[in-house]
C-alpha cells in the first residue's frame, strides 16, 4: 500500500499490517507520544458452556466471551513480543514526549517488568476504575472492574518529558467522583466505559476504549501540533483523540476489518472537524 493511501486526511496515517515490523521503518525520535493499547491475552481457547443453566440472576443472557485470535499472548513468546514492540516505541519517542501502556492482570506485569529492563521509567501506574464493569459469568471470580495504565518516559534521569500539570489539576471531569476541581488529578480515574453512538456507529470493536479516557491522556502529557504513535490502533479511538487534539498521528492495525472500521470512523470525525 503505497505512502498517500494510508492517509486518512492531512494528519492520520493508517497502515495496514504488524505494528513491530512498521515501526522498525520509522526514523529514531520522530514521536512525542505513544499510546499502546496491546493484546493482553486474556482470551481463552477454551470452550465455555453457557447455555441456559448457566444463569446469573439480573443479569439477562447472550453473552459474547473474549475469544480473539490476535489476543492470545503468553509465556516466554508474549513476554518478547511485548520487548520488542516495547523497544521500538523507546526507540520512537523523543526523551521529551511519554508512553502510555494499557494493561490487565493478565500482562501488566510483563510490562511492567519490560518497562524496567529497558530502561523505561515509569512515571505513574494508574488504576482506570471501571465502575460499570462487565459481571463475571463464571461467579469464580470477582468482577474485574479495573485496568491498570503505565505512563513511562523514555528520557532516564533528566526526566524532560512534558506534564500539563495546572491544567490537569485545574479541570473538572464530571463523571469522575475522585476528582476535584483545583486539587491533583490522582492515579485512580473513574470513567465509565460507555461508548457514545458515534464512537461504535463504525462497527464495536470488542476491546474499545472510551474516547474521554484517551482524551485524559491527551490532556496531561501531549501538546497539540506534536505527533502521536498508535501501534494497535483497533478501531481508531487513539488516532480520533489524536486528531481532535491537533496532533498528527501514525497508527497500525492487524486486522483488515478493524482497520476499515477504523479508517470510516476516521473520515467520519474529519467531516465534522
Ligand atoms: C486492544 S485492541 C486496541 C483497541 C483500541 N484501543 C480501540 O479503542 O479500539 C488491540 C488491537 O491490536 C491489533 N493487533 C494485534 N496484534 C497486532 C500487531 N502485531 N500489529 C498491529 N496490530 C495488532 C488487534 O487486531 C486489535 O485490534
Amino acid at each position: 500500500m503505497s505512502d498517500e493511501s494510508q492517509m486518512i486526511g492531512e494528519r492520520v496515517r493508517l497502515e495496514l499490517g504488524d505494528a513491530i515490523a512498521g515501526m522498525r521503518a520509522l526514523p529514531n525520535s520522530s514521536f512525542d507520544l505513544a499510546i499502546a493499547d496491546p493484546p493482553y491475552g486474556a482470551s481463552t481457547r477454551g470452550r465455555w458452556r453457557l447455555d441456559r443453566e448457566h444463569t446469573l440472576p439480573g443479569f439477562g443472557g447472550g453473552w459474547q466471551m473474549a475469544a480473539h485470535s490476535w489476543d492470545r499472548l503468553g509465556g516466554v513468546a508474549g513476554f518478547e513480543l511485548t520487548l520488542a514492540w516495547l523497544c521500538e516505541l523507546k526507540r520512537l519517542v523523543k526523551p521529551t514526549g511519554s508512553l502510555w501502556i494499557h494493561a490487565t492482570y493478565h500482562n501488566s506485569g510483563i510490562v511492567n517488568v519490560a518497562c524496567q529492563i529497558l530502561g523505561l521509567e515509569i512515571i505513574n501506574e494508574v488504576v482506570w476504575f471501571k465502575r460499570n464493569a462487565f459481571p463475571n459469568l463464571s461467579a469464580r471470580r470477582l468482577t474485574a472492574s479495573h485496568e491498570t495504565i503505565l505512563w513511562a518516559h523514555t528520557g532516564g534521569d533528566r526526566r524532560e518529558y512534558y506534564f500539563n500539570y495546572a491544567e490537569v489539576k485545574a479541570r473538572e471531569f464530571p463523571e469522575d467522583a475522585l476528582k476535584t476541581p483545583g486539587k491533583q488529578l490522582r492515579t485512580v480515574w473513574d470513567i465509565p466505559n460507555n461508548k457514545t453512538r458515534a464512537e461504535r456507529k463504525f462497527g464495536g470493536h470488542p476491546t474499545q476504549k472510551p474516547l474521554r479516557l484517551t482524551q485524559r491522556m491527551l490532556l496531561i502529557s501531549a501538546r497539540p501540533g506534536g505527533r502521536l504513535l498508535v501501534p494497535f490502533a483497533g478501531s481508531g479511538t487513539e488516532l480520533v483523540a489524536g486528531l481532535l487534539h491537533g496532533m498528527d498521528c501514525v497508527g497500525f492495525e492487524i486486522d483488515p476489518d478493524y482497520a476499515q472500521a477504523a479508517r470510516q470512523r476516521i473520515q467520519s470525525v474529519l467531516k465534522d472537524l
